[in-house]
């Protein structure tokens, strides 16, 4: 994976057909998207469940872009071994999913994948200050994580842009995940994102019959969001 700050789409396959997982990810690889965001909760640290490792390795031959795993669980180091074997180029966990967050960030790299740290709404951009060096990539979670189709929560706009400034020249993305439409894309772009999470906003209206609609809605989202 090379580092830049163009603006990608990573579509993401919790709103996917579940059942037809491979279709649907090279459905939305042939209509453009960047990167394909894997949403793996728990039941515990949030409030819903989806999938883990198992699921991962499976889907893992279908994407030909960057598999980016999006872990909304709680512990996380007993994972992280599994989810580098599945595959994951990026790896990232929640600051609020245990009180040792530095030695998992240690522990994803360790397994060789790229380090994400993740940022629930009420979590400030200061909480990650003494991190830059450990992380290649910040998400500000602009929902509350759980659930896809939820409100855009815009009090996050600030919180990116505050971001922007402490990463400096450093390379590590600014992801944003949740509510994110051509109406909120461009207000996190010129905040200072660079990857934009996309659930039901990419997979609405669309199916693997129908992929042009997924095309259509990439295109929308990195139209707004490269004009913000
Ligand atoms: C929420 C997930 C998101 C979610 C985004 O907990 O982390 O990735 O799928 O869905 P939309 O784009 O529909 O808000
Ligand atoms: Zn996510």
């Amino acid at each position: 994976m090379t580092f830049d700050r163009r603006i990608k789409i990573a579509p993401s396959i919790l709103s996917a057909d579940f059942a037809n997982f491979g279709a649907e990810i090279r459905a939305i690889e042939d209509q453009g998207c960047d990167w394909v965001h894997v949403d793996v909760m728990d039941g515990h640290f949030v409030p819903n469940l989806t999938f883990g490792p198992a699921t991962c390795k499976a889907i893992r031959p279908h994407i030909k872009t960057v598999m980016d795993v999006h872990l909304m669980i709680a512990p996380v180091d007993p994972y992280i071994e599994a989810f580098a074997a599945a595959g994951a180029d990026i790896i990232t966990a929640h600051i609020e999913a245990g009180p040792h967050i530095h030695r998992t960030l240690q522990a994803i790299r360790g397994a060789g994948a790229k380090a994400g740290i993740a940022l629930n709404p009420v979590t400030p951009a200061s909480s990650i200050e003494h991190l830059m060096d450990m992380i290649d990539l910040v998400c500000v979670m602009t929902v509350n994580p759980g659930f896809g189709g939820q409100k855009f929560i815009h009090s996050q706009i600030d919180k990116v842009r505050t971001l922007r400034k402490m990463i400096g020249d450093r390379p590590i993305h600014i992801e944003i995940d949740g509510g994110i439409t051509p109406v909120t894309a461009p207000l996190v772009s010129a905040a200072g994102a660079d990857v934009l999470v996309a659930g039901s906003a990419v997979f609405s209206g669309g199916s693997v019959n129908d992929p042009s609609v997924y095309g259509r809605n990439i295109s929308a989202i990195r139209t707004a969001a490269e004009k913000g």
